[in-house]
């Protein structure tokens, strides 16, 4: 069954899209079958890979709006992008209105758990989360077996997990086991001191809960996304490349 990586923070901008993208790429390098599915309503990854909602016959939301969640029907939904060597559910706006859509729906918290579970095979699936609560960030973190907190190595960086550890704990009270989780660094200017006062207080409180692997600044990762790729096939020997890489190493044995 595949390892399910949500990836998540409140906060916007603090890297949790270009780890999905990143991450994924890593771990297929290490010959892992991987899909990443794009849950923000922005669609983000999906335009990273030159995607668009208006083109989709389904997408990402047709997982949650199926009437069975075990007979979604996933060959419509997976797309094979030809930049990237992963397979991608792509996002719709549609996503903005799941908590409207499920607002009656009984169990509407496991609906993609157990699509998951009755979906196509691959090692691991990697949920690129909305910033917002809502039933969407609910289902990634009940379905996630991890989850993996970007954190921007700046002043605010605890500033946007309050709201995630919130929601965490309220969920941690139903379900059987709490959810796992671990903080990842990212954009870390090793130039700045600042930098590297919040990392050492970032690795004070999460400790043993946080990635050895810290991501640092890399202008490639916005070149990547303008060229419409994912940054080992933009510039495979970048820093960032590396990092990643290292991360899928850390990730794989956990
Ligand atoms: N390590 C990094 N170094 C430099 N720029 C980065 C890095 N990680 C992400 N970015 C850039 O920062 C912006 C926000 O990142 P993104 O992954 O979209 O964040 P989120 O999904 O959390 O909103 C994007 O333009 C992205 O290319
Ligand atoms: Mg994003």
């Amino acid at each position: 069954m595949a390892r399910i990586l949500a990836i998540a923070n409140q906060k916007g901008g603090v890297g949790k899209t270009t780890t999905a993208l990143t991450l994924g790429a890593a771990l297929a390098r290490l010959g892992r079958r991987v899909l990443v599915m794009d849950l923000d309503p922005h669609g983000c990854a999906s335009a990273h890979l030159g995607v668009f909602p208006e083109g989709l016959t389904a997408s990402a939301a047709d997982v949650f709006l199926a009437e069975d969640p075990l007979a979604v029907d996933w060959s419509a939904v997976i797309r094979v992008p030809g930049q990237a060597p992963f397979d991608l559910a792509p996002s719709h706006t549609r996503l903005a209105d799941l908590d409207m859509d499920l607002k009656d729906r009984k169990g509407k918290g496991v609906l993609l758990r157990q699509a998951l579970d009755a979906g196509p095979a691959y090692d691991h699936v990697l949920l690129d989360c909305p910033p917002h609560t809502g039933v969407v960030l609910v289902n990634a973190l009940v379905a996630s077996d991890l989850l993996i907190i970007p954190i921007q190595t700046d002043f605010l960086a605890l500033h946007g997990v309050r709201h995630l550890f919130d929601t965490m704990r309220a969920l941690n009270r139903v379900l059987p086991r709490p959810i796992a989780y671990r903080a990842l660094a990212t954009m870390f200017d090793r130039r700045a001191r600042a930098c590297t006062r919040v990392l050492e207080l970032l690795r004070s409180k999460f400790k043993e809960r946080m990635f050895a692997t810290v991501i640092g600044l890399d202008t490639k990762f916005r070149e990547a996304s303008a060229a419409g790729k994912v940054v080992q096939e933009l510039a495979p020997e970048c820093r960032g490349a590396g990092e990643y890489a290292r991360l899928a190493e850390e990730v794989a044995v956990l």
